[in-house]
């Protein structure tokens, strides 16, 4: 019997005979030959049947197979540098097929070109296409990359809650469910807060899992169910953390190079763009940030560009901002030192200009803007529960994380990663619904 072998590892086979299990996925027809495009989950493979070779029945059999049929194919490798596929470069003759299941001819996804809506709403197929196999690939090496970076650097998983008691980011975006006697529960905005506490009996955690923001913006940037990575350390500044980010940025790029550049290029990435993402990255705080976009402005002399770009001391960065921004460096970038009144209320004041706090985000290059936000965390009790005051939050609801700031409070710092802005940058990806398996947009919950 022949190898069971997956596309992905073809180019260890060459010469042999093998099977291959998956799905028709293309077929073109050229008189004497048929050229099947077959996926199996791990790669594209072109299969070639060659009427000479096959009994008349097979050969006719594999001319009229429609595109999604299941087979099993065995045959012989041969490297072609011509052969189209993913990896590519080699095919397989066909010796023999056996059909699974004929797939109905009505497939909605056939090969041509398809509206968002339609293609969203069909997401079930749509993650059979090349493209959107590629991104989803990656995702899978960015998470693996992600949890290896801090397994490996001392950082211990805990599994904070996903449905909570009270905000952390704001609660103009807080998902609300009825919780029993209780009242109402929240959907995780983040699980930071617990981090924290975390973070006082293992040092180093990090959570990992679905955040939820009933965000009304509808960019291509927006999810309303995304996940996150947030590590959080204690005895660490805003300096160190930033030290540990461009660290695990640089070890996730690096990963998704060395084993999923077939899926790159199949996307038209341009690798040298990623390849130079190592440490260390470059620093600017917000009063420079603005200075720079001060500039870009003045410079420019689109009418529009000029209006997206108006900005004052004081305001937060949009997308316009962090695009120009970012275009000016070719590494992902820190903006550090915002002023206190954007951000979230449990940020350190920077000492002596308590209008600004040790926050930091880290903007992607290539437009794609603010991929982590973190900051060092307010360790005085005092100044926390007048920051709680000052913000209207329940101060009930907030006294397990007061303790933390009675009990042996130190430095500590942490920051969120959104998986699918960072795979949307690495893929290149026009837009974030792309990157998620499923996505949930104020628009959609289907499918
Ligand atoms: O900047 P954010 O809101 O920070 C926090 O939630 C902190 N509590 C994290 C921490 O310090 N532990 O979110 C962090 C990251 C953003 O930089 C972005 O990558 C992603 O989460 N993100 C979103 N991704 C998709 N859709 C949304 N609506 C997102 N909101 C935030
Ligand atoms: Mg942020």
């Amino acid at each position: 019997m022949p190898e069971l072998i997956r596309v992905s590892d073809i180019s260890k086979y060459d010469g042999q005979e093998v099977v291959v299990e998956g799905w028709v996925y293309n077929r073109t027809d050229k008189g004497k030959l048929a050229f099947l495009l077959v996926r199996d989950g791990s790669g594209f493979v072109q299969c070639v049947a060659f009427k000479g070779d096959l009994d008349e029945a097979l050969f006719d059999r594999i001319s009229h197979l429609p595109q999604e049929t299941s087979v099993v194919i065995t045959g012989t490798v041969r490297a072609d540098k011509r052969a189209p596929g993913i990896p590519g470069g080699y095919e397989i003759g066909i010796i023999d097929l056996k059909i699974i299941q004929l797939a109905d001819e009505d497939y909605p996804m056939a090969l041509k070109e398809h509206g968002v809506d339609f293609a969203l709403d069909n997401r079930h197929l749509w993650i059979r296409m090349p493209s959107q196999w590629a991104i989803l690939r990656i995702r899978a090496t960015v998470i693996s990359a992600i949890q290896e970076f801090l397994d490996d650097n001392g950082f211990i998983r805990m599994d904070t809650p996903i449905l909570t008691p009270a905000a952390v980011e704001g609660t103009t975006t807080l998902f609300e469910t009825p919780y029993f006697d209780e009242g109402v529960a929240y959907l995780a905005q983040s699980g930071q807060l617990y981090n924290e506490a975390n973070i006082m009996a293992f040092g180093k955690v990090y959570c990992f899992g679905p955040t939820f923001r009933a965000e009304k913006s509808k960019t291509r940037r927006h999810l309303t169910e995304f996940w996150m990575v947030e590590p959080e350390a204690a005895f660490c500044d805003l300096d160190g953390l930033m030290e540990l980010e461009e660290q695990f940025i640089s070890h996730i790029v690096q990963r998704v190079l060395r084993e999923r550049k077939p899926e790159l290029l199949s996307l038209g990435r341009d690798l040298s763009k990623l390849e130079s993402i190592t440490p260390p990255f470059p620093r600017i705080s917000y009063d420079e940030a603005a200075q720079m976009i001060a500039e870009i402005r003045e410079a420019s002399d689109d009418q529009e560009e000029k209006e997206l770009l108006a900005f004052e001391w004081g305001m937060d960065f949009g997308a316009p901002h962090e695009t120009a921004l970012t275009q000016k460096f070719d590494k992902p970038v820190f903006v550090y030192g915002y002023p206190t009144q954007v951000k979230a209320f449990y940020m350190e004041p920077w000492p002596g200009r308590p209008e600004v706090c040790k926050s930091a985000d880290l903007l992607a290059p290539e437009g794609y803007g603010e991929i982590c936000g973190g900051s060092e965390r307010m360790s005085s009790h005092e100044l926390l529960l007048q920051r709680i005051h000052d913000h209207k939050l329940p101060e009930e609801a907030y006294q397990w994380y007061l303790d933390l700031r009675r009990f042996g409070s130190v430095p500590h710092s942490g920051f969120g990663m959104g998986v699918e802005r960072t795979v949307a940058w690495l893929c290149g990806t026009e837009h974030i619904r792309e990157t998620i398996p499923f996505p949930r947009t104020i628009k959609r919950v289907y499918p």
